[in-house]
């Protein structure tokens, strides 16, 4: 949701803050908008367009205001439609405060109501202007200062935020903070950057800083000062950023997602890196493994496909009951939890708001947390009692695709390491498990290697009105990740179902033409056979049938044939084809493969 981004330095402002948008644009894309310090003690410089950046560079031309430091902020719209009046940032009524915001202030309605009486105007339908005008009461309380001013206007606040403001009375400065909401700062060279992810800044630093809950980060070109709701100045938490500036560039594909697709292998094999034998059992320090009697998996969209996979291997190889829960679900259930309960968030961004309050919720109630995540330093590991990273690299299109694979890679591995740890998984078979996962980069080297004639058999079914997504064991999450992958990229019709649910309800759905992605359990196994049946049945209902197999299959009309591998495994496979066709499908319809409408990358609001 929303990227934000500062910077202050001896360079010009609007370079780096234009191209920090542009590589934060697909945390949202509703509107953009940039202000700058340029004049000291007038109105600040403000350009905002509603739409895509590229709007907003389309009417600043090669116009370069000299400046030292701003603010910029692409938005995905919660309070108030895609407008340029919405457009971040806001500002007070004289002009001279600037404020960017991502989050959703709670109490805005009252605040609003408060301001008003006291003769602020109010220019848009946000719930962000009323912080920028309380911040500017704040700051004359504070006599100018903004910082002191942000500590206790964050105090009035409910909800969750990063907020960035600058001040035309003291330009070179920027002023930022943060609740249940990212903001990280990069460390320059007579320059300092904020923003609401470390891509934005990238090209300039690898050293960043960590901003706990409910801090204050006050910037300069040569200064950085933290400090706690009370004032308290903070040591800094610093680290390097391991990925360089080309991870988060195209490199040459069409679209992130096409390479995002291609660098699964790589994902993958760096996920199993040095773990194949086994997790470091310093990984679980202090988390008492055969002492739990319960896993609670919590996870949103494709990190709950994930989820849904790593049940089945869990339950099989650690012999310990496993719940797969929406995250967004969670907590408002007030479900049962103890200290004999291990939850598992799953998270590609690690700041997925829904996930991270279900988690908080668990361990409010005496859980112990082993979080799954792709994001070094975000919230989510931050707050958990144990990590187990996937080395996924930055994943930028909206739609997941290398994380997902990275996540299951990190299922089996957890899996496993739970089977060894509670004693109940035979070392023969985890064996042949552990040559199996290294044996997957290859693997799926060999699937996109052969995906090519996918793109003409997606258009056969361009204009259809839905698509059907059928599997069994783990072939059921990958027909859901499946589905979604379509829904979210083609905006049409998919479902995914269990093959034996159908005969239940959903059978009355197929009809001459639908098309049908059966994936097809591994040859030889219990479900095969039950699941060729199901295949038989949506057939003779006049289904066209379109089959993901590690062998050949009589009744479909199309086939994609995959390599061989564990059962368990076979999603990481299986599950390549099912995004090529969801990139195609997209491709073929028109539409915006990196930037589906409606959707963000990262959902920090609930
Ligand atoms: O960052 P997270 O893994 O927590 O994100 C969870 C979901 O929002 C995410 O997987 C979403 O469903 C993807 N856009 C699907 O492609």
């Amino acid at each position: 949701m929303c990227g934000i981004v500062g910077y202050t330095g001896k360079g010009l402002a609007l370079s780096p803050v234009l191209e920090g948008l542009r590589r934060l644009e697909y945390r949202g894309y509703d509107s953009a908008g940039i202000a700058l310090v340029v004049t000291k003690g007038a109105p600040l410089w403000i350009e905002k367009r509603a739409g895509k950046l590229g709007n907003l560079e389309e009417i600043l031309g090669d116009a370069i205001p000299e400046s030292h430091s701003g603010i910029g902020h692409t938005r995905w719209a919660t309070h108030g439609g895609p407008t340029d009046d919405n457009a971040h940032p806001h500002l007070d009524n004289e002009g001279k405060l600037a404020l960017i915001h991502n989050g959703i202030i709670e109490n805005y309605v009252e605040l609003r109501a408060e301001l008003e009486k006291r003769g602020h105007t109010f220019k848009s339908e946000t719930d962000t202007e009323s912080v920028v005008h309380l911040l500017s009461d704040a700051r004359k309380t504070h006599k100018g200062d903004l910082a002191a001013a942000m500590r206790e206007v964050c105090g009035q606040l409910r909800g969750s935020f990063t907020l960035l403001a600058i001040h035309s009375d003291e330009p070179g400065r920027i002023v930022g903070s943060r609740r249940n909401s990212p903001l990280v700062v990069g460390v320059g060279e007579g320059e300092n950057f904020l923003a609401s992810d470390v891509s934005a800044f990238i090209s300039h630093t690898k050293r960043a800083l960590e901003l706990g809950q409910d801090e204050v980060v006050d910037i300069t070109a040569s200064s950085i000062v933290v400090t706690d709701a009370s004032g308290k100045v903070l040591p800094h938490r610093e680290y390097e950023i391991s990925w360089d500036a080309s991870a988060a560039e195209r490199g040459g594909y069409a679209h992130f997602m096409l390479k995002e697709i291609y660098e699964q292998p790589k994902a993958i094999a760096d996920t199993l890196i040095g773990r194949t034998a086994g997790l470091d059992p310093e990984i679980t320090a202090g988390i008492d493994l055969k002492g739990i009697n319960k896993v609670v998996i919590i996870a949103c969209g494709t990190a709950y496909h994930a989820g849904l996979v790593g049940k089945y291997a869990i339950e099989k190889w650690a012999d310990i009951s496993v719940d797969v829960e929406l995250a967004s679900e969670y907590r408002y259930r007030e479900p049962s939890v103890d200290a004999q309960t291990l939850i598992i968030p799953i998270s590609q961004s690690g700041e997925t708001m829904d996930t991270l309050m279900a988690m908080r919720y668990a361990r409010s109630h005496g859980a112990r947390v082993f979080s799954v995540c792709n994001t070094n330093g975000s919230t989510i590991p931050r707050e958990s009692d144990a990590v187990l990273y996937t080395h996924a690299g930055p994943e930028i299109a909206v739609a997941s695709t290398k994380a997902f694979t990275a996540q299951l890679i990190a299922m089996y591995l957890l899996a496993l390491h739970l089977g060894r740890v509670r004693g109940t998984l035979d070392s023969k078979i985890a064996h042949e498990i552990e040559l199996e996962l290294a044996e997957l980069p290859a693997k799926v080297e060999q699937v996109l290697e052969t995906v090519e004639p996918l793109r003409e058999l997606t258009r056969k079914f361009k204009d259809s009105s839905s698509m059907l997504f059928l599997g069994r064991h783990v072939g059921f999450p990958t027909a859901l990740e499946g589905a979604l992958k379509l829904k979210e990229l083609a905006y049409m019709h998919a479902e995914g179902f269990a093959g034996g649910e159908l005969k239940h309800g959903p059978i009355a759905l197929i009809d001459t033409g639908t098309p049908v992605i059966a994936i097809m359990p591994a040859v030889g196994t219990l479900l095969a056979e039950k699941m060729a049946s199901n295949v038989q049945e949506v057939k003779a209902r006049g289904a066209i049938i379109i089959a993901i197999s590690d062998a050949p299959l009589a009744s479909a009309d199309h086939l994609i044939r995959i390599p061989s591998t564990h059962e368990f495994l076979q999603p990481i496979l299986s599950v390549v084809p099912l995004q090529v066709i969801a990139y195609e499908m997209a491709i073929a319809r028109g539409n915006d493969v990196d930037q589906p409408r409606n959707l963000a990358k990262s959902v920090t609001v609930e």
